[in-house]
């Protein structure tokens, strides 16, 4: 089924400090290799907290592991008088593949605007990062049923002029957030739903090859018992996790899917 490579990341979010987070990251690795995880069928990648990432890198390097990693926001600058804001300048020297951009819950808490989101997406690509760009609608534009519509304007302004063969490189995460952290799982035809209109749009903002390269992710409490179900969708390319990427086991067993 898999036209493209399957990406399995965890969002550790504000959880796991730098002890924790390489002790997480160390029974990951065990029990992935306990399973003989191919990892070039299926990409594992883990989004620690900024504090984490060094210990991280160190141990991942150390052990040879396959694992990538990411962080999980940059500043749209890359050095100076930004107090308190982590440039992908420094992720990018810390081994960083990936960073989150425009998390629903940073969309929140940070009120970042779309406007500012589309300058940190230029500053992924600018240090070497790919973007996993984060959209998706809240439970009042679901419930409106807006939320193809809302939730491609969100990809537009996003995105707005990025050209294509960067593009082609992006991963772009369907988080509904009234899934995220609540136990309400999307249903696989939800996720396929918007993972179809995501496509279709990238289509129509650039080509039919560049569509095609585009990773899709689904995440909303994703789990071991539905993230199958979810993966076999036809556009989905893998799932963005939280809590049960906090759980080693569980998380490996949403890695091994069938599909
Ligand atoms: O970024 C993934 C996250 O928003 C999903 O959270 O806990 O519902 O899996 P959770």
């Amino acid at each position: 089924k898999y036209v493209r490579r399957p990406l399995i990341a965890g969002n550790w979010k504000m959880n796991m400090d730098h002890v924790q987070g390489i002790t997480l990251l160390q029974k990951l690795a065990w029990t992935l290799d306990d399973n003989k995880h191919d990892y070039e069928r299926v990409e594992v990648a883990v989004f620690p907290p900024f504090t984490d990432i060094r210990g991280v890198q160190t141990l991942i390097a150390g052990d040879d592991l396959e694992i990538v990693y990411g962080g999980q926001d940059l500043s749209p600058n890359d050095s100076g008088a930004y107090t308190g804001d982590i440039s992908g300048q420094f992720l990018d020297r810390l081994g960083c593949t990936y960073v989150l951009v425009g998390h629903s819950e940073r969309r929140t808490v940070h009120q970042e605007s779309d406007e500012l989101l589309r300058s940190k997406v230029d500053a992924a690509y600018r240090h070497g990062l790919v973007p996993v760009l984060c959209v998706g609608e809240g439970l009042e534009v679901r419930q409106a049923g807006t939320h193809v519509e809302h939730t491609l304007e969100q990809l537009r302004a996003d995105l707005d002029g990025l050209d294509a063969e960067k593009a082609a490189e992006l991963v772009v995460a369907y988080e509904p957030v009234w899934a995220i952290g609540t136990g309400e799982v999307a249903g696989p035809e939800d996720a396929q739903e918007m993972c179809a209109a995501l496509r279709a749009e990238i289509e129509k903002l650039y080509d039919a090859d560049t569509a095609s390269k585009v990773r899709l992710l689904y995440g909303g409490s994703v789990k071991a018992a539905n993230a199958a179900s979810i993966l076999r969708e036809r556009d989905v390319d893998g799932v963005l996790v939280g809590g049960a990427s906090l759980d080693a086991g569980e998380f490996a067993n949403i890695v091994r899917f069938e599909h």
